[in-house]
């Protein structure tokens, strides 16, 4: 099937830049991109092949589709008394070590089966997709054991079953420690190493590890620990790391050529140094850096000197990030950050895609890629990151198909 999609303006995100193509057309044959340019410059059906479907664009501007590549999208409860608390004066981490925050959703997870975690899951993707989202990664890391970890990674699993997205998933089984290894953090890692991480990959429902390395949760050695059987396992490597203070998160993850260090409000420049060479992604939070009212910023200027991919996550969780608009993101990055609209918009297309792997196939538009695109009303890319929430009309497109929700 060969469709030609024309009447656009294709803002292509090659080497993470708009690249522009103004009055554009695309080939899209069996899902991917076979052809894109200038629509004065589309060659005959003689060199492209039969074409079977006309798309007209109406002038709209074509981006990449949308990638969410840091989400805890699964899991029990919500933390609105915490919100209240925090707004009380009491902090994020005193909640922790009071077994409030991560262990309180813990609690509520646990509890839940199987539907009544999916339906609240898919709620929330269902808000986050209209945006134009078409691929998503999603964290377990609220079982913190086997069986609960398992049911959040396959609730992940049947949300890219049954909706119109692509569901990355990743272990996030050293998150927090749970009560039943109180005061015995090393016994749970080894746990995690041993027994859960192999089990869950071996089901097939890892994508990816992830640990938060952190005065709360884990320290370095541990995650060493996690690291090297997830390295063993041949499994990708994400750290939530430098999110509260500077513990060496970032070097680690890049020692072990993690695809991506995420938060890193308290990197540094050595760690945006070693993150360049390793080609570990900076991925920018700003959800979590509004809700616990952070004032230290991720050093922005360094990863831009080194050369750090930088994307752009929702973080979307109960705790720290109860967000569900990926755009949204997009203007506090520019806001708060001091992004460019440019670079936010690469921070959740072609640099989303780098911070999961994927950006062989996926993150711009450019021949041999998925043709997963987005098709927006708007007068110019920076829209994208200027309206601070709302819906903007969008057609969504997943390998040359478009999508209704
Ligand atoms: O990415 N930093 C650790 N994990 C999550 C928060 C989880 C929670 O508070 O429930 C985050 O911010
Ligand atoms: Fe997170």
């Amino acid at each position: 099937m060969t469709t030609l999609w024309h009447h656009c303006h294709a803002v292509t995100m090659a080497g993470g830049r708009y690249a522009i193509i103004d009055n554009a057309a695309l080939i899209v044959r069996d899902g991917r991109i076979a052809w894109i340019g200038a629509e004065a410059d589309l060659p005959g059906e003689d060199d492209t092949g039969t074409i079977d479907e006309r798309r007209d664009l109406g002038g709209r501007w074509l981006t990449p589709g949308l990638i969410d590549c840091h989400t805890h999208l699964v899991f029990g409860g919500e933390r609105s008394g915490e919100f209240e608390q925090r707004l009380g004066g009491v902090d994020y981490q005193t909640i922790a070590r009071q077994g409030g925050g991560i262990l309180g959703t813990v609690r509520a997870t646990r509890e839940a089966d199987f539907d009544s975690l999916y339906a609240s899951a898919e709620a929330r993707a269902r808000v986050l997709l209209r945006e134009g989202i078409t691929t998503l990664e999603i964290k377990s890391g609220y079982g913190l054991e086997l069986d609960s970890e398992r049911r959040m990674l396959q609730v992940a699993r049947e949300l890219g079953r049954r909706l119109p997205v692509s569901v990355h998933t990743t272990c996030l089984a050293a998150h927090a420690l749970p009560p039943e290894y109180a005061e015995r953090s090393d016994d749970y890692i080894t746990h995690v190493c041993d027994t859960l991480l192999p089990a869950l990959a071996a089901e097939g429902l890892v994508d990816a590890v992830d640990g938060f390395c952190e005065g709360i949760a884990f320290s370095p050695d541990q995650m060493r620990r996690v690291f090297e059987i997830a390295r063993r396992l041949g499994l990708p490597l994400k750290l939530h790391a430098e999110q509260l203070s500077h513990l060496g998160g970032c070097r680690l993850a890049a020692e072990f050529g993690a695809l991506s260090a995420d938060h890193v409000e308290y990197a540094g420049d050595d760690d945006a140094r070693a993150m360049a060479a390793a080609g570990t992604a900076a991925v920018l939070l700003p959800g979590a850096f509004l809700t616990l009212r952070e004032t230290q910023l991720p050093p922005i200027d360094a990863f831009r000197q080194h050369g750090v991919t930088m994307a752009l996550a929702s973080d979307l969780n109960p705790g720290t990030s109860p967000v569900l608009s990926l755009r949204l993101m997009m203007n506090l990055a520019c806001t708060l950050f001091r992004l460019t609209p440019e670079e936010a918009l690469a921070g959740v297309t072609l640099n989303a895609a780098c911070a999961l792997g994927i950006d062989e196939t996926h993150g711009s538009l450019e021949v041999g890629k998925a043709a997963d695109a987005v098709a927006w009303s708007i007068s110019g890319p920076a829209e994208l990151a200027y309206w601070l929430g709302g819906e903007l009309p969008a057609i969504p497109f997943i390998a040359g198909k478009e999508i209704t929700l």
